[in-house]
């Protein structure tokens, strides 16, 4: 469920998120969700919730009797597994004891808080709202108000950050104890200040370096890789983003949001309008969807392989099958090809990228593009493959 507002936008991000409007009607926003909702709800019948994820944009800018409707609305729509993950990103600049105190007895029961860097040159030339000394508070709110499953977001390869200084807000981090870490290196994306006016980086041999000390740190401290970006202490991998990486199913609610659902006709992409102020007004009628497209064979083999092969531990033989409904025969030529090349692992039982497969994973998605293409060709994309997109 998006959230797309942000106290302030920072500089590197290319999220669907707007600066704060001086007051964020929430009530309205939070209707047009359960609208938004309640129109997806003919294409889930019969499902139950295992996650839901609160991002944004900045949710924690919303108050708890907000998420407490909305957290409501939903539970009284659809039933919810009896141990649903259900987290809220937030800002440290946003929060403190009483509003996450207010969140959890919402009902979220994890957080997500968004630190970048603990270092305070570092979290100004980003363009942050907190400062280092707010970075630790809010982990400190996060747990006095009983939150037990706490993931924490950091960047490296910032603009002029060494080895060091990167290993310091790695230290640091951990310091704090949390369940999950999420570390991205820092892109610089079309559409943002820092695209517009590039800052200066780290060169690719010392983002090698950083990467490789700081995975070294991570496994010595106890917290075990998954997933590309993603670090989790046993038992608290986070369940949301599991799903998205091994092609399950989600609904997608909020403004510029996307689903994917599958029936037994094939899989189905679903995008919503954009904009905060026309989603208000279009969500929940066939307004408020920007875009539906049916996932080809094509496309189905090249996203479920975006997806599962960033998984470390790769994914199960039979998933391919289970989650495409295509034959696993399709791409046996690929795998065969991957293998050759040393960029994959095959038992029979499980399929994974090699360390070479992981660290070259477009030149090995690249196999799965080209040498399917004949074969896939004769399986008829099933149903309509329309697109309407929205000006964004
Ligand atoms: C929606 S934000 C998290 C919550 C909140 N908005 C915040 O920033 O504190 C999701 C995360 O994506 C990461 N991110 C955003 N833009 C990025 C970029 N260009 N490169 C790497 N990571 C990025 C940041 O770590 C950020 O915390
Ligand atoms: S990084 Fe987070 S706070 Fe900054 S603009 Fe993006 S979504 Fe908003």
């Amino acid at each position: 469920m998006h959230l797309p507002w942000c106290a302030r936008k920072c500089p590197y991000c290319d999220f669907n998120s707007y600066r704060t409007p001086d007051k964020i009607n929430e009530r309205a926003y939070v209707g047009a969700l359960l609208r938004d909702l309640d129109q997806d709800m003919p294409r889930v019948w019969g499902r139950r919730i295992m996650s839901i994820f609160l991002g944004g944009g900045t949710p924690s800018l919303f108050v708890p009797e907000s998420i407490d409707a909305l957290l409501s609305g939903l539970r009284a729509r659809l039933p919810f597994d009896a141990d649903t993950e259900v987290t809220l990103e937030a800002n440290p600049g946003t929060v403190d004891t009483a509003r996450f105190l207010g969140f959890r007895e919402a009902g979220v029961n994890r957080l997500s808080i968004g630190v970048q860097s603990f270092e305070p040159a570092k979290l100004k030339l980003l363009g942050r709202i907190h400062g280092r000394e707010q970075a630790l508070r809010a982990v400190e709110a996060a747990r006095a108000a009983g939150f037990g499953n706490l993931n924490l977001d950091l960047m490296f390869g910032l603009p002029q950050q060494s080895l060091a200084q990167a290993l310091a807000d790695l230290e640091t981090a951990i310091g704090l104890a949390p369940d999950h870490l999420s570390l991205y290196q820092l892109t610089i994306e079309p559409n943002t200040v820092f695209w517009a006016k590039p800052p200066p980086l780290p060169d690719d041999d010392s983002l090698w370096e950083t990467q490789q000390q700081l995975q070294a740190l991570l496994a010595q401290t106890g917290y075990r890789q998954y997933e590309v970006s993603a670090y989790a202490r046993a038992g608290k991998r986070c369940r949301h983003n599991l799903n998205y990486w091994q092609f399950g199913d989600y609904l997608g609610i909020g403004a510029g949001a996307h689903a994917k659902i599958s029936d037994p006709q094939g899989i189905t992409r679903l995008f919503k309008v954009k904009k905060p102020n026309a989603y208000v007004t279009k969500a929940g009628t066939p307004a408020g969807i920007a875009g539906e497209q049916r996932l080809s064979p094509q496309d189905a083999v090249i996203e479920f392989m975006m997806n599962a092969l960033r998984l470390t531990d790769g994914f199960p033989t039979h998933l391919f099958q289970e989650r495409t409904g295509l034959p696993l025969s399709l791409v046996i030529p690929s795998l065969r090809a991957a293998v050759a090349k040393g960029l994959l692992s095959w038992d029979t039982k499980t399929i994974q990228a090699s360390a070479l497969g992981s660290r070259l994973l477009n030149d090995l998605l690249g196999l799965f593009l080209r040498a399917e293409d004949a074969e896939l060709e004769h399986i008829p994309a099933t149903g309509v493959r329309t697109v309407t997109t929205e000006a964004s």
